[in-house]
């Protein structure tokens, strides 16, 4: 049976003071879960997220990363710089980052490959516009964003891959894909992934949903059949709703 993966992205919130704050506090919330517990923080509080989380079973990961190990790319962080302080995981082709920085499909596809190169496990982003989901386009956008995002991979390291499926229209928005919808947008990209690497390791990938999960629809999700946990946004900033989400069958 596949693991739960709930994974906190704060996006650009929180300071380091409010990190470790957070932290030490969601270490006692969610010391006796047994979904995995990552937290994908600002670069700028990595360092004390990691610090924080030392002894705890809370996960930490980045939010992005260039794909090259170092050069001239001012502003930018490589994925050798993430691994030398033990970042654990990182996200990558979020529908923010793709949408606001141009990030293409060949530039998550070059990231994936080099965050597996450094020893980084990635969290691939994927999802349909709203205008994309009304035309009726929702499934031919995200297995085509999946099998771009994974071009190339090894079908071992596809297994090491994190998805997560985020409608575009429900980031944010309050609105959430319904649990059917989501499981069977998420079926479909395990589908394609059967169908591109054997259905043994479209079995085991972990597939989460994200757009919208709050503590109050967390369980009749991750309770569907293929939805493995979730990328949670906004819910994530509050120690409290984050640690009900984690705690979801309790
Ligand atoms: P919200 O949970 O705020 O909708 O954000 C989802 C998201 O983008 C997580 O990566």
């Amino acid at each position: 049976m596949r693991r739960k993966v709930i994974a906190g992205n704060w996006k650009m919130n929180m300071l380091p003071d409010e990190t470790i704050t957070y932290i030490d506090k969601l270490a006692e919330l969610v010391k006796d879960t047994e979904s995995e517990v990552i937290l994908c923080v600002p670069y700028t509080d990595l360092f004390y997220a990691l610090l924080t989380a030392q002894n705890t079973n809370i996960k930490i990961g980045a939010q992005n990363m260039h794909f090259e190990e170092k050069g001239a790319y001012t502003g930018e962080v490589s994925p050798k710089m993430l691994k030398s302080i033990n970042v654990e995981y990182v996200i990558i082709g979020h529908s923010e980052r793709r949408q606001y920085f141009n990030e293409t499909d060949e530039a998550v596809n070059k990231k994936i490959k080099s965050a597996f190169e450094y020893g980084l496990k990635p969290i691939v982003c994927v999802g349909e516009t709203l205008e994309q989901r009304e035309s009726g386009k929702t499934t031919e956008v995200i297995t085509k964003q999946t099998e771009l995002a994974l071009q190339g991979l090894t079908a071992e390291q596809v297994e090491n891959t994190i998805i997560a499926y985020e409608p575009i229209w429900a980031i944010g928005t309050g609105k959430t894909a319904t649990s059917e919808d989501a499981n069977n947008s998420i079926k479909d990209i395990r589908n394609k992934i059967a169908q591109n690497y054997g259905q043994n390791v479209a079995d085991r990938v972990i597939i989460q949903y994200g757009g919208s999960v709050k503590a109050k629809n967390a369980k009749e999700l991750f309770s569907m059949s293929d939805i493995d946990g979730g990328l949670v946004g906004g819910a994530s900033l509050d120690v409290q709703e984050f640690s009900n989400i984690v705690n979801y069958n309790k």
